[in-house]
This record gives structure tokens, C-alpha cells and sequence, in this order.
């Protein structure tokens, strides 16, 4: 009785060490992906900025960008009041009376019923975002919409500084590169995130957020 419950355990484990070692079947599909195309996805920049580009760029310099890379076209002039999502909070902009792309001058601050998620002067990216590497992260894989993927390094951190600095997060002169970008000191960086230190690849950014 007792040697059978050993080999029993032994069937068990060797079974056991099979599913282990066991290779996976091949189906004939598909391949391995190159190292270049793994580079070219991954492009994710987590909150400390430790996988962005060198690089940088300053407000000044993202003003003259945001025009010649059509940002204004959809986002409106004064970064409020387009057809696209408010960037810079119509209540701290200086600029107005705005005159966006869509001919909705003289709109109110708060822009009209949209279309869930809403982004309004309250959530502007610059505004609610708890880390700036988001809007940096944003910007480089998903903006100008249409020409994805076509702005420089050097260009997103310049875009990044301007809409930054229009929301008075930081100041005109200051330079944003891969160092100081993760420090901008965020309005909201105590709202509801982890700070950057605690996070790691896997957990949530959010506190309290299933
Ligand atoms: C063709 C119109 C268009 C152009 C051009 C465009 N955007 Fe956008 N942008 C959008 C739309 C639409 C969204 C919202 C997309 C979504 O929610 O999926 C958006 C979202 C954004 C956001 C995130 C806003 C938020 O709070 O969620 C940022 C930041 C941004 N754009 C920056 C830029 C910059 C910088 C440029 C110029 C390089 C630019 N966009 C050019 C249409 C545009």
C-alpha cells in the first residue's frame, strides 16, 4: 500500500516536471517580432520618466510649434474653445478673446456639452494629469492626429513646455528635457496618484481605482 502511494507521488511529480519542461506546440503561424519592431511599440514613458528620449524644448519654442503642426487648427488658438479637447484651462489663459478653428468665438468658459470623457478646463491634461511624462507620453504617440508619429523628440518637449507653461505650471524659460520633465511639480500630483517613487510597471497609477 505504501509503495503505491509512492509511485503515485512520483507519477505526480514527474507529470508534474513534463508540464514544465513541455514545449508549447508550434502552429506554423506567425513569427517573432524583430528588436525593431519591439522598439518601435515600445514607447510607453511611465510616470518617472525614466524611458523618455533625450532631448528638449522650451515654451517659446512649442508656441511656434503649436501653429505650424496644426494643433491650434483642432485645439483652438488659445488652447480652449476648438473642436478638440481643452489644453489650456480657459480660466488661467491670458489669450482671448479665443478665436478657434470652428468659429465659436466668444464661447463661454465652459465649453459646450460633449461627449464622454468630457475634457473641460477642470481636467485639462496640465491641469489633472499627476505626472507631466503623461502629456509628453501623449502628445508623442497620439498627436497631431492623422500625422501620429511625425513630431521630433525635441518637438514634443517644447509642445509639452508650452502647454505647461500656459497653464502656469511652470515658467517661460524653463527647459524640459528627459531630467527635468518627470520633476514638474504637477497641481495635482497629490490628487489621487501614487508618487512616481512608488510606482512600478503592473500597478495601478491610480490610487483607490479598481
Ligand atoms: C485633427 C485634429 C487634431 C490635431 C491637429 C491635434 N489634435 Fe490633439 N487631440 C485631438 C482630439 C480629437 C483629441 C482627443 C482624442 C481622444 O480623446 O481620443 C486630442 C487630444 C489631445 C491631448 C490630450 C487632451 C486630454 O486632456 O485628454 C493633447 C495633450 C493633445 N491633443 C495635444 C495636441 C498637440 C500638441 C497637437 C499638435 C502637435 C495636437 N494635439 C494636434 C485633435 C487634434
Amino acid at each position: 500500500m505504501a509503495s503505491r502511494r509512492l509511485l503515485l507521488v512520483v507519477m505526480v511529480v514527474l507529470g508534474l516536471c513534463q508540464i514544465g519542461t513541455a514545449q508549447s506546440p508550434t502552429y506554423g503561424v506567425g513569427r517573432a517580432p524583430t528588436a525593431e519592431e519591439i522598439r518601435a511599440w515600445d514607447i510607453s514613458i511611465s510616470p518617472t520618466g525614466k524611458e523618455l528620449p533625450p532631448g528638449r524644448g522650451t515654451a517659446k519654442e512649442g508656441a511656434q510649434l503649436y501653429v505650424q503642426k496644426g494643433c491650434a487648427g483642432c485645439h483652438g488658438r488659445t488652447g480652449w474653445g476648438g473642436r478638440a479637447p481643452v489644453l489650456i484651462s480657459s480660466k488661467i489663459s491670458k489669450d482671448g478673446p479665443p478665436v478657434p478653428a470652428n468659429g465659436m468665438a466668444g464661447m463661454a468658459h465652459e465649453p459646450p456639452p460633449c461627449l464622454a470623457p468630457c475634457v473641460n478646463d477642470a481636467n485639462a491634461m496640465a491641469i489633472h494629469s499627476p505626472f507631466a511624462t503623461v502629456i509628453w507620453d501623449y502628445i508623442n504617440r497620439g498627436m497631431p492626429i492623422g500625422k501620429e508619429g511625425t513630431l521630433t523628440p525635441n518637438e514634443v518637449y517644447a509642445l509639452t513646455a508650452f502647454i505647461l507653461y500656459k497653464n502656469e505650471v511652470i515658467k517661460e524659460g524653463d527647459v524640459l528635457d528627459e531630467l527635468s520633465l518627470p520633476k514638474v511639480k504637477m497641481p495635482n500630483a497629490a490628487g489621487f496618484a501614487l508618487p512616481p517613487e512608488e510606482w512600478k510597471h503592473g500597478r495601478p497609477r491610480l490610487q483607490n481605482y479598481p
